[in-house]
């Protein structure tokens, strides 16, 4: 079956687009296990959401908007929303594995599709080494409690004087440990995972709800609105808002999973939506309650802020209880985000773009093994060597790219393929999507320069990766019979 649309001519190769046949059907030795449904998924998407964001980069939200860091988690999460909806509507139309990827390629065609995909890599796994940084904040200071140090220079990147920051690539790689053992064991244990994490924030909010005082919400927004820089560091509920933009994303992973999803149309579904609902509610809630304990300035630069707010308010066990749930259960999020990447990577090699041996199934696991290894040691590296918020700022840029692109496709296919059935509809697409794109827009300008530049530098490695490569062994290139590598 030949897989370029007809009328695409092989030499428009930025044009070409898979039809969504081939975007649904797969060689049978390149399938992946049907093993999820939705528990799985809610669970999936919730283990994604929930992590570092709101365990560690609310404190450094804080201290760029002050109190209306509760208003920077509304806009990030109104912005997430309808990009939630935009994503439902395209992952159960397009039920296959390398969500926004591979809706650019069956609708914008090959060269916006190598673009999305290239930024998804910092969505998913620049997003792991970002959690494994928090993380190791959280379990440093945990083992302090118990007297245990290690060497300073084990513990921070070279930025902060040390050499290696082991906790972190050492979670990395644990992490990628459990996906070789194969997606339906990690599943199971993600469900465990996200439970914990959510009865620790429930702990944190109904601990703190009764130290709220009205006067710490004054003034409510001490640097104004827009992002802008102060003494060479940014400020505004914008700014607040495009780093905490990084606390929601992870929904979207369910959409990877696609492919191994038993009944996707409705499962998808409840997966992207339950799990995104979930999780904003708790942030409002942790958010409120964490500027409306303490004084923002209090535990802004803190490395756990959560359990700083509790010790203060004199709940020692709690915060430990609270730091511990977190070094419990923020490899969760590693989990989540590095198993979406092996399925980006996945598909992108078994289309030809990467080398299509990577696409290869290894015998009885139903995972792609060595694509495992290779992110698993790519996450392990970053988070070894990086600083927190600039690589979770540069993972929110290539989100919030991979976002608009998503939202961009569902308003073209309304256009182009009326006719194509929808099992869900994203309600007024013609405002949402414009919205959410307007709304991901805003939120990459109100990034520091210094992130956007890098993000440029990312991109234009990638497309000489793809000009060099991709462009010339796609499967649209030169479409080859099934089960050739
Ligand atoms: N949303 C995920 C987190 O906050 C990436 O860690």
């Amino acid at each position: 079956m030949s897989i370029v649309p007809p009328g695409i001519p092989a030499a428009a190769f930025w044009a070409r687009r898979k039809s969504f046949d081939s975007a649904t059907h797969v060689e049978a030795d390149r399938r992946l296990a049907k093993t999820l449904s939705w528990p799985h998924l809610v669970a999936l998407g919730i283990g994604a959401i929930i992590g570092t964001g709101i365990y560690t980069l609310t404190g450094v939200g804080a201290d760029r908007a002050g109190p209306a860091v509760i208003l920077a988690f509304a806009i990030a999460g109104g912005v997430c929303a309808c990009a939630a909806l935009a994503y439902a509507e395209l992952a159960t139309m397009i039920p296959a594995s390398g969500s926004a990827y591979t809706y650019a390629y069956t609708v914008l065609g090959e060269g916006l599709a190598w673009i999305v995909g290239w930024s998804l890599v910092l969505e998913y796994s620049v997003t792991c080494s970002a959690v494994a940084v928090g993380w190791s904040a959280y379990v440093v200071g945990v083992l302090k409690t118990y007297h245990i140090d290690f060497p300073a220079w084990l513990l921070t990147g070279p930025h902060e004087g040390g050499l290696v920051n082991l906790p972190a690539v050492l979670i990395s790689l644990a992490v990628m440990g459990m996906l070789i053992k194969g997606v339906k064991e990690s599943a199971t244990i993600n469900i465990a995972l996200v439970a914990i994490k959510l009865v620790a924030l429930a702990a944190f909010v109904i601990l703190t709800l009764p130290a709220v005082k009205a006067g710490n919400y004054h003034p409510f927004m001490p640097y104004g609105f827009p992002s802008h820089t102060v003494d060479g560091k940014v400020r505004g509920v914008m700014a607040a808002a495009a780093l905490v933009f990084f606390a929601f994303f992870g929904f979207d992973a369910v959409s990877t999973s696609a492919e191994e999803v038993k009944n996707p149309k409705r499962d998808l579904v409840i997966g992207i939506l339950g799990s995104m609902a979930i999780c904003t509610a708790f942030y409002m809630l942790v958010a409120a309650c964490a500027v409306g304990a303490q004084p923002f300035q209090a535990f802004a630069h803190d490395s756990e802020p959560l359990a700083f707010v509790l010790r203060a308010l004199n709940h020692p066990l709690a915060a430990t209880l609270v730091a511990g749930a977190a070094v419990i259960a923020l490899p969760s999020v590693i989990m989540v985000m590095m198993y979406g990447q092996t399925r980006v990577f996945f598909v992108m090699a078994r289309d030809g773009l990467l080398p299509r041996g990577l696409s290869r199934i290894a015998p009885g696991r139903g995972a792609p093994v060595k694509l495992t290894l290779f992110v698993g040691l790519f996450v392990a590296v970053i988070a070894g060597f990086f600083r927190l918020d600039e690589i979770a700022e540069l993972s929110n840029a290539g989100t919030l790219l991979a976002f608009v692109c998503v939202c961009v496709c569902v308003l073209v296919l309304r256009v182009r393929r009326p006719d194509l059935e929808r099992v869900f509809r994203c309600p007024i697409a013609w405002v949402i999507a414009p919205l959410a794109i307007l709304g991901c827009l805003y939120l990459l300008i109100s990034l520091p320069a210094a992130t956007l530049i890098r993000f440029v530098i990312w991109n234009v490695i990638g497309m000489g990766v793809y000009l060099s490569y991709g462009r010339h062994k796609s499967l649209l290139a030169s479409p080859i019979s099934p089960g050739t590598n």
